[in-house]
C-alpha cells in the first residue's frame, strides 16, 4: 500500500496564492462584466526588457543550427551568467562572491523551498511572522513541525513582526539553527539596516546557525545606506545563503531564472560535530535533482547586465516604485497606516479589521485584488498587502475604486 507523507496533512490551507486565484476566478465567473485589477500576487505585468528579448531571440536562433545548438548545460548554470552575476551584482557592492559560489536556478521560490532539504529533520527553525508562506510550508512538509494550533505550527520558532518593531523581528529568545530572513520584506515592504542585519549575522556565528536570506526584491532598494545583499555585512560569508531572482527586477516571472549564492565558507555540522561545507551539499543536491535553466533563458538573463539591459531594468523598477508611492500616498490619505512602498514594491496596510473581510470587500466593491495579511501568518491578521506590479493606469483606477467604496 502506497502511503502518503503524513506531514502534508498538517498543512492548514492550500497555498495562499492558489487560494486567492480560485476566489478571484469564482468572482469573475459570477461577475463576467466586472473589470478586475490584480494587485494581489506579486506578478509583473510589463514586457521583458528589450535587451533581454534580443538576447533571447539570438539564443533561440543558435538552437536552430546543429553547429550552435546547446544540449544539457552545466547544472549550476553557464559560466557566462555566473560571472556576469558576480561582476554585476556583487563586486560593485564590495561583496566577495565568486562565480562558482552562484547556482543558477528556475526560481527563488523553488530554491528557498528546497534548501532546507540538506539539513537534519530535528534542527530548530526560526521563521518571521508575517512571512512568505513557502518557508513555513516546506518545513511542515519536511516534518520539522507538529500540528497547527491556533494558526501556528508547534515546533517552529516564530519571530513576531508588528508595528512596535517596524516589522523587523527581534533575535529569537531561544537557540535556533536555521533562520529565514527576507529584505526588502515580502509581505511588509520593511527594510533592514546594516546594523540590524549585523545582529543576525553575529547571532548566527555565535550559535553556529545559518541564515537563509531572501533578497528577491533587492533591486527596489533606493536608499543607498541600506544593504542590498547580506554579504555587505561582516562575517556573512560564513553564515548566510542568499536567494535572488530576475523575476521582479527584469520581469522573468514567466520566463523563470534566479540564483542562489552559497559561499564556500558556510558550514553545517554532522551528528558528530564535524564541519561540512554547505556548498558541497547543495552542489550534490543540485546536480542530482536539477538540470539548470535553458540556454536561451540564461542568455536573456545575462543581457540584464549589459549597458542597455541595466538601463531598461532600472526604468522598469522605477515605474513600479512610482506605483508603490502612489498607492501608499492614496491609502494614507484615506487614513490607513502603511509601511513599505519606498524601497519595495509592496505596501503593507493596517486594514483596521479582519484581513479576509477587507480582501472580499475590495474585490466585491472595487474589483481590486489584494492579498490578505492573515495569509502570511498570525501577525498579518488585520493587514492587507497591495502590490505595485501593474500599469500606472490600472493602479490609478484601483485607487479611485478604493476611494469610492471607502
Ligand atoms: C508574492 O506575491 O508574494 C510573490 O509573487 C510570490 C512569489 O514570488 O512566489
Amino acid at each position: 500500500m502506497i502511503k502518503i507523507n503524513e506531514n502534508y496533512k498538517k498543512l492548514q490551507a492550500s497555498y495562499l496564492f492558489s487560494d486567492i486565484a480560485k476566489r478571484v476566478t469564482a468572482f469573475q465567473a459570477a461577475n463576467p462584466r466586472k473589470h478586475i485589477i490584480r494587485l494581489g500576487i506579486g506578478d509583473v505585468t510589463r514586457a521583458l526588457p528589450d535587451a533581454c528579448i534580443k538576447a533571447f531571440h539570438a539564443a533561440v536562433d543558435e538552437m536552430a543550427g546543429d553547429a550552435t545548438f546547446h544540449g544539457y548545460g552545466p547544472e549550476q548554470g553557464y559560466d557566462f551568467l555566473r560571472e556576469a552575476i558576480a561582476e554585476g551584482d556583487y563586486k560593485p557592492r564590495g561583496c566577495d562572491i565568486a562565480a562558482d559560489e552562484i547556482f543558477v536556478s528556475d526560481g527563488a521560490k523553488c530554491d528557498s523551498g528546497n534548501f532546507q532539504e540538506i539539513f537534519a529533520r530535528d534542527i530548530r527553525v526560526a521563521i518571521p511572522d508575517p512571512v512568505y508562506p513557502v518557508y513555513v510550508d516546506t518545513n511542515v512538509m519536511a516534518g520539522r513541525t507538529g500540528e497547527a494550533e491556533g494558526g501556528r505550527y508547534t515546533g517552529l520558532t516564530y519571530l513576531d513582526g508588528n508595528k512596535a518593531n517596524g516589522f523587523i523581528p527581534d533575535l529569537p529568545g531561544e537557540p535556533v539553527d536555521l533562520i529565514y530572513l527576507c529584505f526588502p520584506n515580502n509581505p511588509t515592504g520593511a527594510t533592514a539596516t546594516k546594523e540590524q542585519l549585523q545582529q543576525w549575522v553575529d547571532y548566527a556565528k555565535a550559535n553556529r546557525a545559518l541564515i537563509l536570506f531572501d533578497a528577491a526584491y533587492e533591486a527596489f532598494v533606493q536608499d543607498e545606506s541600506l544593504p542590498r545583499s547580506i554579504y555587505e555585512i561582516d562575517g556573512a560569508r560564513e553564515v548566510a545563503v542568499e536567494f535572488r531572482s530576475f523575476s521582479k527586477t527584469a520581469g522573468f516571472t514567466g520566463t523563470r531564472c534566479a540564483y542562489t549564492v552559497v559561499p564556500k565558507d558556510c558550514t553545517a555540522y554532522t551528528a558528530n560535530g564535524e564541519a561540512v561545507a554547505i556548498h558541497d551539499l547543495w552542489n550534490r543536491r543540485h546536480t542530482t535533482k536539477f538540470n539548470s535553466v535553458s540556454y536561451p533563458v540564461q542568455k536573456a538573463a545575462e543581457a540584464v547586465y549589459s549597458e542597455a539591459g541595466r538601463a531598461q531594468v532600472k526604468a522598469l523598477v522605477s515605474d513600479y516604485l512610482k506605483n508603490a508611492r502612489y498607492i501608499r500616498e492614496r491609502m494614507e490619505a484615506l487614513g490607513y497606516d502603511c509601511i513599505g512602498g519606498e524601497n519595495s514594491p509592496y505596501i503593507w496596510i493596517d486594514a483596521k479589521g479582519d484581513s479576509w473581510a477587507f480582501f472580499d470587500a475590495l474585490l466585491d466593491k472595487a474589483g481590486v485584488v489584494c492579498t490578505p495579511g492573515a495569509g502570511f501568518g498570525k501577525c498579518g491578521e488585520g493587514y492587507i498587502r497591495i502590490s505595485a506590479f501593474n500599469s500606472f493606469e490600472n493602479v490609478q483606477q484601483a485607487m479611485s475604486g478604493i476611494s469610492e467604496v471607502h
